[in-house]
């Protein structure tokens, strides 16, 4: 496992995050199984939010981590809060947070966490609010590190001018097939293609400039949960190269998608989303490689991307 160390947040945390949003449908015993697979593959960086499961894969966790070998203090335990899919709205109150972090902590089973994201903005946010939150939840040691998903640079900006404790990770969904944090760049004013349409204002440069490290969420999605585009029918050619490079590495396709990722200078994480242990055997063998710029290049171009 390739591990990283976080400006101004926790050190050797591995590139390759286990995102739980699918564990709901696993059993206890079954979720023990991938969190310890996980750990064997040098995984210690789990990711969870208040709406998976409506709660409840923080709720299988907090059960199947206790018939694992795995010690609280040797995992990095983060998780996210603000969307309320039952109650239709977003909400980034302080008292939405506050109560949002209870519920974390109890479900979980343990007494605080690694990190809070703010997952997509509530449109009525408060920075004042926030800061007010975040300070309270720091002081009583429920919450070691903050941070943001899917913010665009100017509300990270806006929640800086208030929130003390530095923003340390912004999520963003970044992939082969969803490549848009990089598009717009490439294709800078050209009115011929939607590629140069600046989606998020530049997040990504943001992020690097500002220390914030990016975790790409759905590493190997088409569009928003459509499947998997390795070895989909409608990616021929990207599966190609894919395969190509697999040989030469002796790596699964997965696995140099999820290259591709950990190549950018970015030095992002990717959030594995799989609950197959013998999937995420395959997507940590992305840490055995180190693509060339040129292969890196092959691939986005094989994804349907063409240089301007
Ligand atoms: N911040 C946000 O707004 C946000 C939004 C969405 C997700 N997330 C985070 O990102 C994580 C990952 O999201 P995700 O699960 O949508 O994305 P993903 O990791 O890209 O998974 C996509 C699909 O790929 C499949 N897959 C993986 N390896 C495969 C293989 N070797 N062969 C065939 N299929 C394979 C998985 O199915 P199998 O289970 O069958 O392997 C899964 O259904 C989530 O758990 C969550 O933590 C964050």
């Amino acid at each position: 496992m390739k591990m990283i160390d976080i400006k101004d947040g926790p050190k050797q945390v591995s590139r390759i995050i286990l995102g739980c949003m699918r564990m709901p449908a696993l059993s206890v015993s079954d979720a023990a199984r991938m969190i310890e697979t996980a750990s064997d593959l040098g995984i210690n960086f789990f990711d969870h939010a208040t709406c998976y499961g409506d709660g409840e894969a923080e709720l299988r966790f907090g059960e199947a981590i206790k018939q694992t070998s795995l010690k609280r203090e040797d995992i990095f335990l983060q998780s996210k809060c603000g969307l309320h899919f039952d109650r239709k709205e977003f909400d980034w109150s302080k008292k939405d947070i506050l109560e949002s972090v209870d519920g974390i902590l109890q479900r979980l089973q343990t007494d605080y966490i690694d990190a809070l994201l703010l997952h997509r903005p509530d449109l009525l946010y408060d920075p004042e609010e926030i800061a007010e939150a975040f300070d309270i939840l720091e002081k009583e040691g429920k919450v070691k590190h903050f941070g943001i998903s899917n913010v665009m640079p100017l509300q990270i900006e806006l929640l800086k001018k208030y929130v003390k404790q530095p923003l340390i990770f912004n999520q963003l969904q970044f992939s082969l097939d969803q490549s848009q944090l990089i598009d717009s760049a490439l294709y800078l004013n050209n009115k011929t293609t939607e590629y140069s349409i600046d989606r998020d204002n530049g997040v990504l440069d943001y992020c690097r400039l500002h220390d914030i490290t990016v975790q790409a969420w759905s590493p190997l999605q088409i569009g928003m949960f459509k499947g998997c585009f390795v070895d989909h029918p409608d990616f021929p050619e990207l599966n190609a190269v894919l395969g190509k490079l697999g040989e030469k590495y002796g790596v699964p396709k997965t696995a140099i998608a999820i290259a591709w990722i950990l190549r950018h200078p970015a030095k992002m994480q990717a959030i594995a989303g799989t609950m197959n242990p013998d999937h995420l055997k395959d997507i940590c063998d992305a840490t055995k490689v180190d693509l060339t710029h040129n292969e890196w290049y092959e691939l986005y171009l094989a994804s349907g991307k063409f240089l301007p």
